[in-house]
């Protein structure tokens, strides 16, 4: 893989600057083998054997992850659910894990079911407050503490650096759910963190047709052996078509999230003073309670997600999403088209998501157009 140096536009654009050796071809090709053949001593000497353990189609995608997010290694998952379980299958029955009460419902989910019946000891806190989590560390037993920042579907901010030492300071390490931030607006390994995820089905693939994940870690210790391990083991790979998508719309992060940051702050700042809106929240705007740790540890931008309480409860949000136009009423997030969703309708019941909640993930429409249908849909 070439060594392509610069700033995230230039790695990005170029896919880390990669031309096929055989054939000057500036795009990469699908390789769809499942086996590789075996040297005439019984070796595999050009480090391939089965696809269940990798494929030549997936080391571009995850070198550029790598290198985006400055990690040392990356690995490609079938989805960001299949990244984000196989660290914690990864850990040991009987360890203790801190994970926070707002984050992706369906990891939440995960833990509290399939992760305490692997024998994980799983304490949720509220991630924002840096004493909650202080006070659920326990010295020797915590081996992880998993945050999301900015968290689903209030966009709460964790102190990634202060949460770090935290871990740290208790034998454990940090992983971060990069998803909503993407590596473009926040380094979690450059502030502390152990491990980076991704559902890269959202902002990294960017185009609503693919389902991907990823890992990036700063060290290739006995863990990150442990969960390659377990990727070939289970098999929760990527296909190779869809490694090359995701190759293909990471070329146009760049552009995409810079778009959907700045139409997202200047929805928040027009919805936050519209009178069918109770509140607004955004890690861009001053009043949000992450704001001032948002500012610091995100750069060129708080992101193109959003979420508004609607003045009239949860029947008026659910009315306004049935009332877009332009907006899709649809769950996910990242994608080029923006996407609107009452949340606490997705999560069910025991969702910490208030009921007159709307998430809007802000595609790269005319920002004029969403805000007029956005006004439309709440004002009638
Ligand atoms: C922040 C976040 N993390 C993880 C996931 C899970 O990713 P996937 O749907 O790719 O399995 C999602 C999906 O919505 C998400 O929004």
């Amino acid at each position: 893989m070439s060594k392509l140096e610069g700033k995230p536009a230039t790695l990005a654009a170029q896919a880390m600057g990669w031309v096929d050796p055989s054939t000057q071809a500036v795009i990469p090709p699908i390789h769809t083998a499942t086996t590789f053949i075996r040297d005439p001593d019984n070796q595999y000497r050009a480090g391939r054997s089965y696809a269940r353990a990798d494929n030549p189609t997936f080391d571009h995608a995850e070198a550029l992850l790598a290198a985006l997010e400055g990690g040392v290694a990356c690995l490609s998952f079938a989805s960001g659910m299949a990244a984000a379980t196989t660290v914690f299958q990864a850990l040991a029955p009987g360890d203790h894990v801190i994970a926070p009460q707002v984050m992706y419902w369906g990891l939440r989910n995960w833990l509290t079911t399939f992760g305490r019946e692997h024998g994980l000891a799983v304490d949720l806190v509220d991630a924002a407050d840096l004493d909650a989590i202080a006070a659920a560390v326990r010295p020797g037993r915590t081996k992880l503490v998993w945050i999301e920042t900015p968290a689903n579907p209030t966009w709460a901010i964790t102190d990634i650096a202060a949460a770090a030492k935290l871990a740290h300071d208790a034998g454990a390490l940090l992983a971060v759910d990069n998803t909503v931030a993407t590596p473009l607006l926040t380094r979690p390994l450059a502030l502390g963190a152990d491990l980076v995820m991704h559902s890269a089905t959202k902002y990294l693939n960017g185009h609503s047709d693919v389902v991907a994940g990823a890992l990036v870690t700063t060290r290739q210790d006995a863990l990150w052996q442990r969960i390659e391990t377990l990727r070939h083991a289970g098999g929760a790979i990527l296909g190779p078509f869809e490694a090359w998508l995701l190759l293909r719309g990471m070329r146009t992060l760049h552009l995409r999230v810079e778009r959907a940051c700045r139409t997202a702050a200047m929805l928040a700042q027009r919805l936050s003073t519209h009178r069918a809106v109770a509140a607004v929240l955004y890690p861009g705007l001053p009043d949000h309670p992450g704001h001032a740790v948002a500012a610091r540890q995100m750069q060129g931008g708080f992101g193109g997600m959003l979420s508004i309480r609607v003045a009239g409860g949860e029947q008026a949000a659910i009315a306004t999403a049935a009332r877009v136009r332009v907006w899709k009423r649809a769950t996910s997030l990242g994608g080029v088209e923006s996407l609107i969703e009452h949340r606490a309708s997705v999560e069910g019941p025991g969702s910490p998501a208030p009921p007159d909640l709307l998430r809007l993930s802000v595609g790269i429409e005319d920002p004029d157009d969403l805000l007029a249908d956005l006004d439309q849909a709440l004002g009638a």
